[in-house]
């Protein structure tokens, strides 16, 4: 008998050359297991996303009502693929379809710039951060009816372990804790700056009664002031150190914190996404109407522990909070994606990958692919699909059911989300 042949084709994209494989019969629920995309049902509840691929019909996503239905064991969902894949454009689509829906979105940080168009298009908000700019926020606000010393202690901690590069010690934190209980002590919204000046001269009664010399107490404390300096004198300078400009409507349909004229330093966006993610933590977790929470370009802050640790312990609130979380890479397994192997940036990082229960994959380089299967648990069949996926084409992994979703913008998103626009004269196109 000859061997049977098939191609994949998927959209424009057709497979390579020819499988040969012997035949075998089997029911649907057993090759199922072996050949997953044939099993899964259609996807229809929620926002449209685009044409799955495999059936041709619609394919739609709303992870709150996934995993209200139980097919999702959290509504978080990571979005992993090389650049110009169209990562950013199916992530804008996903926020202004879902706004219309009814939900709102937040942006807690744009390196980039590319999102405060979608803000604008939607009636939402941009808050623009950068030396020369006129808006402030200050990162130990406190949203009314809530104990504001842990959330301002952790957000010093972190802060000051992101500047001096390392952990904080048991006698800093000690040293940090006095000095922000007097500077709440002194002013009933106190500023970086403020928690500076009782460091660098602590109290002395305070001292004694925590059985510390006030000399030991200012040696304690040097260190995390130099961390703090950045803040109040550096480069950042006034960004974070002082009343807040800017006030937070709950009711907003989307907020953009847009960092793009921060520059290209990378630790002044860790700093700046810290500071800010405290200033946002603070109306999330007071409301819980469903949004999205969208890091796009993270990769750029998942190398810095202090700041994926903030995320952790966001993201375990954020359930109890009606939110989702939507977290955009390019490469799910190398040091500059996620951090060193074995330091503990990597490790945190990894758990946030795991506590996404969607995984929408797209091209991915062959040199990744087996590093985002083992990250991912891809069988062969979707593995081997990663590397010719079209642009606007991604694997959509749930726990039990696979898609394969070519994402369709419509003509009124393509200018908001086009960011090739200065790659190109208006004259020619290139699909890259
Ligand atoms: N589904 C799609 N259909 C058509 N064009 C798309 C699609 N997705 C993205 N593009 C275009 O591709 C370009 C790059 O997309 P972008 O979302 O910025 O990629 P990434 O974020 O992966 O780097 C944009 O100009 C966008 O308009
Ligand atoms: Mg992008």
């Amino acid at each position: 008998m000859r061997t049977p042949t098939f191609r994949v084709t998927i959209g424009r994209y057709r497979s390579g050359p020819r499988l040969r494989l012997p035949p075998h019969r089997a029911s649907s629920a057993t090759l199922a297991g072996a050949y997953p995309f044939l099993a899964s049902p259609s996807c229809d509840v929620g926002v449209p996303v685009g044409q799955d691929a495999l059936t041709g019909g619609p394919f739609c996503f709303d992870p709150w009502a996934l995993y209200g239905a139980g097919h999702l064991t959290n509504p978080n969902v990571l979005l992993a693929g090389v650049i110009g894949q169209g990562k950013s454009a199916l992530a804008k689509s996903l926020a202004m379809r879902s706004i219309t829906a009814g939900r709102s979105v937040y942006v807690p940080g744009d390196p980039k710039g590319e999102w405060a168009p979608v803000a604008e298009a939607m009636g939402g908000t941009v808050v623009r951060l950068g030396s020369g700019l006129p808006a402030r926020l200050n990162p130990l606000d406190a949203p009314e009816g809530t104990e504001p010393h842990g959330p301002r202690i952790r957000l010093l901690a972190a802060v000051a372990a992101l500047t001096i590069r390392r952990e904080l010690g048991a006698a800093e934190l000690g040293a940090l804790d006095a000095a922000l209980t007097l500077a709440e002590r002194r002013h009933s919204a106190p500023t970086i700056g403020g928690v500076l000046e009782t460091l660098t001269s602590p109290d002395a009664s305070a001292a004694r009664a925590d059985g510390v010399p006030v000399a030991d107490r200012s040696a304690d404390g040097r260190d995390v002031a130099h961390g703090l300096r950045r803040i109040v004198r550096g480069d950042l300078a006034g960004l974070f150190d002082g009343p807040s400009s800017e006030r937070l409507d709950p009711r907003a349909p989307m907020v953009v914190l847009d960092l793009s004229r921060l520059g290209s330093d990378e630790d002044a966006l860790a700093l700046a996404m810290t500071c800010a993610s405290a200033w946002l933590e603070g109306a999330l977790l007071v409301s819980t109407a469903k949004r999205w929470v969208i890091y796009d370009e993270a990769w750029r802050v998942l190398r810095h522990a202090a700041l994926v640790r903030r995320m952790q312990s966001q993201w375990k609130l954020s359930r109890a909070h009606g939110i989702a979380n939507l977290m955009v890479l390019h490469r799910l397994s190398d040091r500059d994606a996620i951090g060193e192997q074995g330091s503990e940036a990597r490790s945190l990082a990894q758990g946030l990958l795991a506590d996404c229960s969607t995984r929408v994959i797209y091209r991915q380089e062959s040199d990744q692919l087996d590093g985002a299967a083992a990250a991912l648990g891809l069988t062969r069949p979707e593995r081997d699909l990663l590397p010719v996926l079209p642009r606007g084409t991604g694997l959509w992994k749930m726990p039990r059911r696979t898609h394969v979703v070519h994402h369709v913008l419509h003509p009124v998103e393509v200018n908001v989300v086009d960011t090739d626009s200065a790659m190109r004269d208006d004259t020619e196109h290139e699909d890259r």
